[in-house]
């Protein structure tokens, strides 16, 4: 469904992305996982439109998405939930999610995702009122993935949801991931360094080093893989 193919993507005369060929099935959970600086977040910026690459291509269906502007990929159906949150600190909750509904129009379908998302994070029901930048690092996280729902996308994006978070609160997340995935059959590309709890989630990983893929596979294959239990999954 979303095929990207020898993508490059540089900053100035940095080259951060050197041929980067991905493909993520529907309705499939697939991993991307490299260390700080591999290119995870190059990818996942330049895959939402915020950055422009200098070949290669990136298509949705019979779509081409390396011309788009930012929300007209959001418009295809490709949301993100960036690294870091970047959740709006001065709106509440709700009108966070509600930001994430900017380019749609179906009050009532706004309204049942809104429900959604709630049920799914009740943490969030609770703050409706809160603002954003009061949340807890997880709860922010929440409010990130459940503002990319409110666009009702095809494929989720999400870049790094366990940075900063505490692990009981990555099981929580990872777990609301399989949840999305399973209960509104949505695609996700999973951008982490947390590569053990990422490929026990995934059926699919890609391994990225300096803006190359070195590495693909079975999640599972790739989990018990020496190279990269060496390199990412410590003594896990
Ligand atoms: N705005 C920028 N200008 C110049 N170089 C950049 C910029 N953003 C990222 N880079 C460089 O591009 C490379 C890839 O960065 P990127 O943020 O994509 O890595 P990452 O895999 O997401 O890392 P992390 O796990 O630390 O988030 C790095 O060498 C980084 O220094
Ligand atoms: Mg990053």
């Amino acid at each position: 469904m979303l095929e990207i193919k020898d993508l490059h993507v540089s900053y100035g005369q940095i080259a951060a992305l050197k041929g980067i060929s991905l493909s993520v099935p529907d309705h499939a959970i697939v991993t991307l996982i490299g260390a700080n600086g591999a290119g995870k977040t190059t990818l996942l910026r330049t895959i939402s439109g915020l950055l422009k690459s200098k070949s290669g291509s990136i298509s949705l269906g019979d779509s081409e998405l390396t011309k788009c502007a930012p929300h007209e990929i959001v418009a295809k159906g490709i949301a993100q939930s960036p690294e870091g949150r970047m959740i709006f600190a001065n709106l509440t909750v709700m009108e966070n999610l509600k930001m994430g509904a900017f380019l749609r129009k179906d009050t009532d379908g706004i309204a049942t995702d809104m429900e959604y998302v709630f049920s799914m994070f009740p943490r969030l029901k609770e703050r409706h009122a809160q603002q954003g930048g009061t949340l807890s690092g997880g709860e922010q996280q929440m409010l990130a993935i459940g503002r990319a729902l409110m666009s009702k996308p095809k494929i989720l994006l999400l870049d790094e949801p366990s940075l900063g978070i505490a692990p009981i609160l990555v099981r929580t997340i990872f777990q609301k991931i399989v949840e999305i995935n399973h209960n509104l059959g949505m695609t996700v590309l999973l951008v982490e360094q947390n590569a053990h709890m990422a490929l026990g989630i995934a059926s699919h990983g890609y391994v990225i080093e300096t803006g190359k893929i070195v590495l693909e596979g079975e999640a599972s294959w790739l989990a018990a893989n020496e190279e990269v239990k060496k390199a990412y999954l410590g003594s896990v």
